[in-house]
């Protein structure tokens, strides 16, 4: 819904406002995938970041009603809709960060590689519109398989001349979540202390905990461990099932993608110390992209860490996953190169 002009120019003058008064800058973030079982209540978290001045919210369908709905919170950031692909351009046009979690998810017995007929072509589409309207935004991309949609991303900017490795992050911050709460169960603490890293992709074999390196530092028993992997790699089919065909994981993926936007937003502000894990292009190992921690920073993921010590039964994981990652890597940018 258009607003009358008057009301434009007062949102024009409110962000302005916000930034001659030396506040935290406003950072300008777009949905793409916005009225989606993830996209509503990632809207709805992002309209209460403060550190968003102008939230705009794309979808194919529904973005007038979320947006009128989420429009109405008293939170600083300017909410704007937008409805098909004639409207891309549009919610794209100055973004500094581009969340995407467009796309089908999985029913029950679906792999995330079977979606990716469906979801290639959303991520393309969606893509060539970041490099046309807003190339050096930072992307957050969620839509499955993650490891074969970041290849399909970087070659759609390959071929565009827009990309920037460091600002294309595929969002594994669900498996570090999971990590942290099963985690802590086991310990019997509070999940806001532990940290889990989580390294590999976004796949079952393919998500390696590094159990050997949580902090605060603890051992585990080999049984432990065995359930602790497990249920890590597999925690996104545990939701699918349990919702019987209604979809995947949306709400403590919304809260994930949250998470993992304010530390993109905070790092863009120019904070020091911001670590997360991210699917990204790498040289950490001898694949084109690997899931690791980074720090994040102005210009994206600005430092890559190595994986640090691993021991044999994570050397063994690590093998398996590679195996895996290798293919749907190839899979995502044979989609874009042929
Ligand atoms: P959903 O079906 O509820 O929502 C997807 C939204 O995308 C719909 O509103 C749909 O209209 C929209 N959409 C479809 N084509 C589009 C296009 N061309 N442009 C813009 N929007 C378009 O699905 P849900 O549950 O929100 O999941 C979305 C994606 O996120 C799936 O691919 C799912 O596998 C993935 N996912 C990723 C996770 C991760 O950890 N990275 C975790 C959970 C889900």
């Amino acid at each position: 819904h258009p607003l009358p002009p008057q009301m434009e120019e007062n949102l024009g003058l409110r962000r302005s406002d916000c930034r001659a008064k030396g506040g935290a800058p406003g950072f300008k973030v777009a949905i793409l995938g916005a009225a989606g079982g993830i996209g509503q209540p990632l809207s709805l978290l992002m309209k209460m970041n403060p550190l968003v001045s102008v939230l705009h919210l794309y979808d194919v369908v529904n973005t007038p009603g979320v947006t009128a709905d989420v429009s109405h919170m008293d939170t600083g950031a300017v909410v704007r809709g937008f409805l098909g692909q004639k409207q891309l351009e549009d919610a794209l046009t100055g973004m500094d960060l581009v969340i995407i979690p467009a796309g089908v998810p999985r029913k029950p017995g679906m792999t995330r590689d079977d979606l990716f007929k469906i979801n290639a072509g959303i991520v393309r589409t969606l893509c060539e519109g970041i490099a046309k309207c807003c190339p050096s935004a930072i992307v957050n991309l969620i839509s499955n398989p993650v490891n074969s949609t970041v290849a399909i991303a970087a070659e759609v900017f390959k071929k565009a001349g827009t990309y920037d490795p460091k600002k294309l992050l595929g969002v594994t911050t669900l498996d570090v979540a999971r990590a942290n709460t099963f985690v802590a169960e086991v310990l019997g603490v509070d999940p806001r202390t532990v940290n889990v890293p989580v390294v590999g992709g976004h796949a079952g074999v393919t998500i390696l905990p590094l159990l050997s390196q949580v902090t605060p530092p603890c051992s585990f028993t080999p049984e432990e461990i065995a359930y602790l992997t497990d249920r890590i790699q597999n925690g996104g089919t545990e939701v699918v099932e349990a919702k019987a065909g209604a979809g995947s994981a949306t709400l403590s993926m919304a809260y994930a993608a949250a998470k993992f936007a304010d530390a993109c937003l905070r790092g863009l502000r120019g904070d020091a110390g911001i670590i997360e894990c991210s699917f990204v292009a790498s040289q950490v190992t001898e694949l084109p992209y690997f899931a690791c921690k980074v720090r994040l920073g102005r210009a994206g993921a600005e430092e890559i860490f190595p994986l640090g010590p691993v021991n044999e039964f994570e050397r063994a994981g690590l093998e398996k996953a590679k195996k895996e990652l290798v293919e749907s890597i190839q899979k995502g940018a044979s989609f874009i190169k042929g």
